[in-house]
């Protein structure tokens, strides 16, 4: 029961939703749909990121020692639920939505609001994620809108 009442009450925990873009060793461009992300420093601008172990994109995010952070709007629930499945990169694109590759070698997925790149600075186990500490190294701002949170959709992760 109380592991009921644990799992109710970290599910109010509210979040944002961000597409973390990838890139593996050979240049493996990759994305997934996140939503335990946090900022955690000032000076420097850093962030952390949470990453499930054993998924493909946790094993590119440890190639690759960057990622990017894709800002989602209120409108683009559809797209935030097609990252939430293995995705091929295939001429240009992950599962179909193209990208740019940003200055630290990450996607930029186009049709994300804003995009963060960060070099990945530290890690800590978390259980059965990875937890990575990224230093912010560029930003975008490509459009003003809302972020797409757990409280506009009924997408849920944690509990
Ligand atoms: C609302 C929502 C938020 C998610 N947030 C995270 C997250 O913060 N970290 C994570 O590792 N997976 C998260 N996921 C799960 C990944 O999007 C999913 O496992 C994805 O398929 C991983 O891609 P891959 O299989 O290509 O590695 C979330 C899923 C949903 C539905």
């Amino acid at each position: 029961m109380e592991e009921q009442t644990r799992s109710e009450i970290l599910k109010t925990i509210p979040y944002g939703f961000y597409i973390t873009g990838v890139v593996g060793s050979d240049g493996e461009a990759n994305g997934f749909t996140t939503c335990w992300v946090s900022q955690v420093s000032f000076e420097p601008q850093q962030v952390i990121v949470a990453v499930q172990k054993g998924q493909r994109t946790h094993d590119l995010i440890e190639q690759g020692g960057v990622f990017s952070l894709n800002f989602l709007d209120t409108g683009q629930e559809e797209l935030a639920r097609r990252f939430t499945e293995p995705l091929e990169n295939r001429d240009g694109t992950v599962g179909g939505s193209p990208y740019s590759t940003g200055e630290t070698g990450a996607p930029l997925f186009e049709e994300a609001f804003a995009h963060l790149e960060c070099r990945v600075v530290g890690k800590m186990e978390a259980g059965d994620h990875t937890v990575y500490l990224g230093e912010v190294a560029a930003a975008n701002l490509k459009r003003p809108a809302d972020i797409l949170t757990d409280l506009d959709t009924p997408m849920e992760y944690g509990g």
